[in-house]
């Protein structure tokens, strides 16, 4: 079976973007591959942390993983500092990668704005990225598109050292879904829906209220044309919405258009209400059950042993492989 890892970082505000572009992905794939997946705390402290709410957040962010589907006796659910192999390997890649490279991705361009100075956390985030990724022989990476570009320096850190020591990475695939894999922010179209955006009602949260969906879904910028149309260039509001719609339903966007063509935006946003509330309300209930119960523990205790074992072989086949220690 092939080898899946992902991660998400437990920063709060889970939204339907983290949602429909990865973790649905995440429980899909179950059936038919070899699954790990991660709360990736370590990424969490390139930006300023509170411990207390950190904490709360990594198992948030666990109990979500239960409630969406993820079995966890199919699938390994760890928390990332649980396990020192990806810091470890973070230091040996960080040692083959180059400035020039880290500094042309986005993220941290964009993270990094308007900073004098930024922590070198944040510039080699992506380092530890590959880490996770190659520390686990991984075949697939499902995630969603903002992660394309350090993808991309994961599959090249793996090729540049496969070349330099021999066959020491396998080189991974990311997989990105056609429907959820860019959901924009529901006020503003141009920019993705984020976790960290100051306007609540640019996003859904996993564990938004009805009212809440309701009321995001009901002001979501559209235009004033009227006409349910798939047109990213002319219609990116409406033609997000359309994105959202089908990912939730798996019916195609031109279908979903005809349905409401000639009837305005007020029962195609109704009708995604419906959609979205019957999507979450599953998940809020089984999350609900989940999160304090000592078996979420258990089940991230049980699971960094797992992803330990695994990660330990692979640390020391790197280890061996760049003449690394004394015994
Ligand atoms: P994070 O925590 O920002 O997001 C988690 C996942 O959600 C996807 N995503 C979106 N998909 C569609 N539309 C959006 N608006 C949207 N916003 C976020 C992300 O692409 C991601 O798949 N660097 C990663 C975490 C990570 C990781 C890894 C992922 C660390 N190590 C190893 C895969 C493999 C991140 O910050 O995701």
């Amino acid at each position: 079976m092939k080898r899946v890892f992902s991660g998400v970082q437990p920063t709060g505000n889970i939204h339907i973007g983290n949602y429909l572009g990865a973790l649905k992905q995440f429980v899909e794939l179950q059936e038919d591959h070899d699954c790990i997946y991660c709360i990736v705390d370590m990424h969490s402290i390139t930006m300023p942390q509170d411990p207390k709410e950190l904490k709360q957040h990594i198992l948030d962010v666990a109990a979500l993983y239960l409630s969406i589907g993820i079995d966890p006796k199919r699938s390994i659910v760890f928390v990332q500092s649980d396990v020192p192999g990806h810091a470890e390997l973070s230091w040996i890649l960080t040692c083959n990668a180059y400035t020039g490279e880290l500094s042309r991705m986005t993220q941290f361009k964009q993270k990094s704005k308007d900073k004098e100075s930024a922590p070198a956390g944040l510039f080699c985030y992506p380092v530890l990225m590959a880490a996770d990724i190659l520390l686990y022989d991984t075949d697939v990476v499902p995630v969603g598109n903002d992660q394309k570009q350090h993808i991309e320096l994961t599959r090249d850190l793996a090729v540049r050292m496969n070349g330099k020591y021999g066959n020491m990475f396998v080189v991974p695939d990311g997989r990105f879904l056609k429907s959820g894999a860019r959901v924009m922010a529901l006020d503003d179209p141009t920019s993705k829906m984020s976790k960290s955006a100051p306007n609540a009602f640019s996003r859904i949260s996993l564990l938004d209220t009805p009212e809440k969906i309701k009321k995001s879904i009901m002001k979501a910028t559209t235009d004033s044309e009227g006409e349910v149309r798939f047109d990213i260039e002319n219609k990116p509001g409406v033609s997000n919405l359309l994105n959202i719609y089908s990912a939730f339903s798996g019916r195609d966007v031109e279908d979903i258009a005809a349905q409401y063509a000639g009837s305005g935006y007020g029962a195609f946003k109704k009708d995604l209400v419906e959609i979205t509330v019957d999507a979450v309300t599953p998940i809020q209930q089984k999350y609900e059950e989940i999160r304090q119960s000592q078996e979420l523990l258990d089940i991230l205790k049980d699971g960094a042993e797992r992803a330990g074992a695994i990660s330990e072989k692979t640390v020391k086949r790197v280890k061996d492989m760049i003449g690394f220690g004394a015994c």
